[in-house]
């Protein structure tokens, strides 16, 4: 009998361990952040966008029109935090702009976004004016 007992103590531990691992990792997924941002950048919208954001990735030469340059403060001073948020959810053509801007909005939770809004700002060193 104590044994049993000891057992399913062991399975219920085991279990409050297992749920509560899950439950920091959706946490730690679910706050938007730079790191994050730039995680998915890399390797989302780095091949049209480029690793540095300058919109010359590999891909960018089959592109008419050109992937955004990133980093260009002119323009993207001019983009709000939600036009960002807009062209990134919806693609292009959310926003009247190329649909080869593909849309992510079924691809990345909110906070994802948020996370590449916030590497965006990073790349160009800039705030919406
Ligand atoms: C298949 C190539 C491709 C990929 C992948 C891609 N983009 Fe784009 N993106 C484009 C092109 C092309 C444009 C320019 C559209 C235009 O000027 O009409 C663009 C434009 C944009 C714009 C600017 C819209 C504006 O307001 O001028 C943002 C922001 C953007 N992309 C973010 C991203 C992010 C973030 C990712 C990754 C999650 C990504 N893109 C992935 C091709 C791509």
């Amino acid at each position: 009998m104590t044994t049993y007992g000891n057992f399913y103590i062991l399975i219920y531990i085991f279990a409050f361990l297992f749920l509560f691992f899950n439950l920091t990792q959706v946490m730690a997924q679910e706050k938007s952040s730079v790191a994050n941002g730039e995680k998915i950048y890399q390797w989302h919208c780095a091949p049209c966008h480029g690793t540095i954001g300058d919109g010359k990735g590999f891909n960018a030469k089959n592109l008419d029109p050109r992937p955004a340059n990133h980093k260009d403060p002119d323009l993207m001073t001019k983009r709000t935090d939600n036009d960002l948020f807009e062209a990134i959810s919806g693609g292009g053509k959310r926003v009247g702009k190329s649909t080869l801007m593909p849309p992510w909005g079924n691809t990345f939770s909110k906070a994802q976004i948020q996370s590449l809004v916030q590497y965006l700002r990073k790349l160009c060193g800039c705030m919406e004016e």
